[in-house]
């Protein structure tokens, strides 16, 4: 009694360490009920082991039951119903009752290819707006970490340059692609001279919530790389570039 509580308990937290749609939604206590009964036809003996790799090989390790739960914001909720509604029934039925290992492959198999089916009609347009900033609002979820991904752009947008006549003003507006938190801070940086995204080559020059940069007379010193970074709390969301040059020289 004692080795087999131990092994149950290491097969849990097996299953703990390899997440997927169904660790994600399926909790451990209803997995043991599940398996309690599973049978190796070969040598009808009991062992819940054997279920357990099943259930990893049928969902855990399937591509096919990942990519299914890639759903868009919010729809975790309905992965969860139509894994449980696959999944408990099974649970009550095979409680406490001894079944065929081929009775559970074939049950499961069935299960996994129903919420494939079912899973896969859900929305998973992604919100993500290209090409730029952190976005976890638009993400998709993700079976293997139990959590929606973030969008996996790089903080820092390319540089838009601007050519400005000498003597003229500038207004530089913070252009986030993306709804942004209302507690905001920008700072705006600027890097003379330089084309660049280095952020050593940056000084700071304004701390605040205002996403407006403005310059009313541009001169030689003004040209150079504006940096505007947005933070929220700690976490830094985006870093926006614009390069002044001098319209005049080049356009001459
Ligand atoms: C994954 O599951 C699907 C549906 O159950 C099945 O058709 C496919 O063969 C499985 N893929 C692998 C690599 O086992
Ligand atoms: C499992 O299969 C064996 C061999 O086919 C059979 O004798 C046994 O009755 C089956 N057990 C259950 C619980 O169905």
């Amino acid at each position: 009694m004692y080795t087999s509580t131990l092994r149950l308990v290491c097969v849990s937290l097996l299953l703990c360490l390899s997440q997927s749609c169904y660790q994600c939604f399926v909790n451990v206590e209803d997995s043991l009920r599940l398996c309690w009964g599973h049978v190796l036809t070969e040598y009808n003996v009991r062992n819940v082991d054997a279920c357990f790799e099943k259930l990893d090989r049928i969902f855990n390790n399937n591509e096919t039951v990942i990519e299914a739960g890639r759903v868009g914001k919010g729809y975790d909720i309905q992965l969860k119903e139509i894994l449980g509604a696959e999944i408990l029934p099974l649970v009550e039925e095979f409680d406490q009752k001894l079944n065929n290992d081929t009775v559970y492959e074939q049950r499961l198999q069935t299960a996994a290819d129903n919420f494939i089916s079912a899973a896969s009609k859900l929305p998973r347009v992604s919100g993500c707006i290209p090409p730029c900033g952190f976005q976890s609002a638009g993400a998709v979820y993700n079976c293997v970490t139990c959590q929606y991904d973030s969008c996996e752009f790089p903080l820092d947008c390319p540089v838009e340059e601007i050519k400005v006549m000498e003597n003229s003003g500038i207004r530089m507006w913070c252009d986030v692609p993306f709804a942004l938190p209302t507690d905001i801070e920008v700072i705006w940086r600027f890097a003379e001279e330089v084309e660049t995204q280095q952020l050593d080559q940056f000084k700071e020059v304004t701390v605040g919530a205002d996403r407006l940069y403005s310059i009313p007379s541009v001169t030689l010193q003004h040209q150079g790389t504006y940096q505007c970074e947005v933070y929220s709390g700690q976490l830094s969301l985006i870093r926006v570039y614009y390069y002044i040059s001098d319209g005049v020289t080049e356009s001459t």
